[in-house]
């Protein structure tokens, strides 16, 4: 054991983290709609070695989603269009409640085509018992002429605000990077009383079948995920954090501990691994951990808040 670590328990502690209230043993977190459709999964994702998971996101009915193929591979990520498939609120309680079984925070993603729908359903979750809310707010508004809620500082205000004041539980917003400045979102969710938001959700792109002259995707156009986004994601995170006084979850192209550490040293408090779980598996949460720590030792940092916002200057 190199010098700095004196006894092991040091060690144990090393990766703890905590963000808006949620104390997490170690600073990764199961995605948004990775496994997140039932609370088995979730639950075994947890014993698994996550520090949290967060549900597929869950809206006011159920949906069935976009059809076939909804998901697919490409060169440099993945490519999906699931159209907000989900089994509906008042359905997602036991789901929830097997969740917790887990051991570690729920985090309770949400939708709504309308703020009134946001916080009808952030209602429901929290009664469920989620630990956390965290709001998806890359869908339409139907009553702003499809506007995106995530893309316009006052729909992003106006939303936050209104689950901040109906929930007593931590607020969280999942911003997209397709918008012209994603730092004013931030800022906007500041201003709301959010209490900390994830960078980034999927990257609108689409992907053609040249034989078939044809989009592939069932819906034509989805959001891209992987390694590919990971520069996106890593330049946001920077940004909001050197911009806001918020606290923030890197998202986006994490497999490895090496990517993990690039996330905290932007000054990111925790990285959300989603489509890395198709690449190594779910033990990819013991896996990553593992990896900071041994990154950590390597290059004497001592805990995560030293590592966290390292490379901010
Ligand atoms: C199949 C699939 C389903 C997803 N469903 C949701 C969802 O329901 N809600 C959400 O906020 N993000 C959803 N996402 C986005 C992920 O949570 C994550 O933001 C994105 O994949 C980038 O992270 P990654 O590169 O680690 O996968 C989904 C992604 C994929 C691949």
């Amino acid at each position: 054991m190199p010098a700095g670590y004196p006894h092991q328990n040091s060690v144990v502690f090393m990766l703890e983290t905590d963000i808006c209230g949620l104390r997490l043993e170690n600073p990764t977190i199961l995605a948004s709609g990775i496994l997140g459709n039932v609370g088995s999964s979730l639950r075994r994702v947890a014993r698994a070695g996550a520090g949290a998971v967060v549900t597929k996101s869950i809206g006011k009915q159920a949906r069935e989603g976009y059809k076939n193929p909804t998901v697919i591979k490409i060169e440099q990520g993945y490519l999906n269009a699931i159209g907000l498939a989900n089994p509906g609120v008042d359905d997602f309680g036991e789901e929830i409640k097997t969740a917790k079984e887990g051991g570690v925070p729920v985090i309770g993603s949400i939708f709504g085509f309308s703020v009134r729908e946001f916080v009808s359903v952030a209602g429901k979750m929290e009664d469920h018992g989620v630990d956390a809310l965290e709001l998806n707010l890359s869908c339409p508004n139907v009553g702003k002429a499809g506007a995106f809620f995530s893309t316009t500082e006052e729909l992003t205000y106006e939303v936050v605000k209104a689950v901040k004041d109906s929930v007593s539980i931590p607020v969280i917003a999942k911003l997209t990077a397709n918008t012209g400045d994603i730092v004013a979102i931030a800022k906007a969710c500041e201003r709301a009383g959010c209490d900390a938001v994830t960078a980034i959700n999927t990257l609108k792109a689409m992907k053609i079948d040249i034989v078939a002259g044809m989009p592939v995707l069932g819906n034509k156009i989805g959001g891209l995920s992987g390694p590919c986004i990971k520069p996106v994601a890593v330049a946001s995170v920077y940004e909001i954090v050197k911009e806001t006084g918020l606290p923030v979850i890197g998202c986006g192209g994490v497999t490895t501990g090496e990517d993990a550490v690039e996330f905290l040293m932007a000054g990111a408090r925790a990285v959300q691994i989603g489509v890395g779980v198709a690449d190594r598996g779910i033990g990819i949460f013991r896996k990553v951990a593992g990896e900071i720590e041994e990154f950590m030792k390597d290059h004497g940092y001592r805990s995560l808040e030293e590592l966290i916002g390292a490379a901010q200057g």
